[in-house]
């Protein structure tokens, strides 16, 4: 069954699409991957290259696949790219891709948090992504992510690039909590829904534990020798506010104090799989 399955990876040079390209190929499964720029590929794939994901051009060669993992999205918005063209006008076009092509299932990472109840532009753009994915008649599944970490997640970069300069800013109190899930967990559980009939569901993708941020970088960087220091924050949202180069933007903030919590035992029973324990992972310095 693997060796016959053909998935299409949009958003392929993505620090998820990158890790879970390079998890797939390694069992044996096709790989049909798209991105705006070219990229390093890997046993048992082909690469598609394209500015505009213009349908004449790939609907050919997306033929005959049998799931599309959707990875492109944005976390921060500019002018040209805000959250309604890339989460909410993309995914449209994404779902328009699979249609066309007879692609049976999609799979989306959408974002812990998510609700219809939702203030928040992020988390909007997100849910109204979830609703026509679930009413395009495609078979769906539909992941909510709380931190997904590995070598090269934005977090994980924020935190060692401070680590170089001796000091690790923690916005506010870092009494607020996370739920990471480590990305090769994340990639095994892509893998069951591609080869398995899992469909039709949305789940949250959270670890087994819920830690504050302050514990998360204290143990992040407990083998180095950095200083941790609370910044107010009003002078953090500031800068986010201000500078669009800011190290943390407004949603980066906006979803870090929402303090989000997801359901990880529903998770495992449907999965079975061994998580692995990020604190563990933090504590053997591995991330570094
Ligand atoms: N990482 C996490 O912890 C986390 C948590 C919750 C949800 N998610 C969701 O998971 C998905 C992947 O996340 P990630 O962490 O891998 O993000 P990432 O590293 O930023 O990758 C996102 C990819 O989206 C594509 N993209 C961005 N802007 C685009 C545009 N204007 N036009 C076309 N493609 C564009 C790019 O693909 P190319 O450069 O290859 O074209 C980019 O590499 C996103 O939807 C994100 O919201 C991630």
């Amino acid at each position: 069954m693997v060796k016959n399955t053909q998935v299409v990876v949009t958003g392929a040079s993505g620090f998820i699409a990158k890790n879970l390209r390079k998890y797939l190929s390694n069992k044996n499964i096709k790989l049909i991957s798209v991105s705006r720029r070219n990229f390093k590929k890997f046993k048992n794939e082909t690469k598609i290259i394209t500015k505009n994901y213009d349908e004449t051009n790939i609907i050919p060669k997306l033929k005959n696949s049998d799931v599309l993992i959707n990875l492109v999205g944005i976390g921060k918005q500019t002018v040209d790219n805000d959250y309604n063209l890339i989460n909410y006008e993309f995914t449209k076009k994404i779902i328009n891709l699979c249609i066309k092509s007879k692609i049976p299932k999609i799979v989306y990472l959408s974002g812990l948090g998510v609700s219809k109840s939702s203030p928040l532009g992020y988390f909007i753009s997100k849910y109204k992504s979830e609703k026509q994915i679930i009413n395009s008649n495609l078979n769906y599944v539909i992941f909510r992510p709380s931190y997904i970490i590995g070598k090269n997640d934005h977090l994980t970069k924020y935190l060692k690039k401070q680590i170089k300069v001796g000091q690790i800013n923690i916005p506010g109190s870092g009494n607020y909590s996370i739920q990471p899930i480590y990305i090769d967990d994340v990639s095994q559980i892509i893998l069951d829904v591609i080869i398995r009939n899992k469909s039709n569901m949305i789940l949250d993708l959270v670890g087994s534990e819920s830690i504050t941020f302050k514990n998360y970088v204290k143990e992040f960087s407990s083998q180095t020798n950095t200083k941790i220091k609370k910044i107010n924050l009003e002078t953090v949202y500031h800068d986010a506010i201000t500078n669009s180069k800011s190290a943390f933007g407004v949603d980066d903030l906006n979803i870090l104090i929402g303090d989000f919590k997801g359901d990880h035992k529903k998770l495992q029973n449907l999965f079975k799989i061994r998580f692995t324990s990020i604190q563990k992972i933090l504590k053997s310095g591995s991330l570094l």
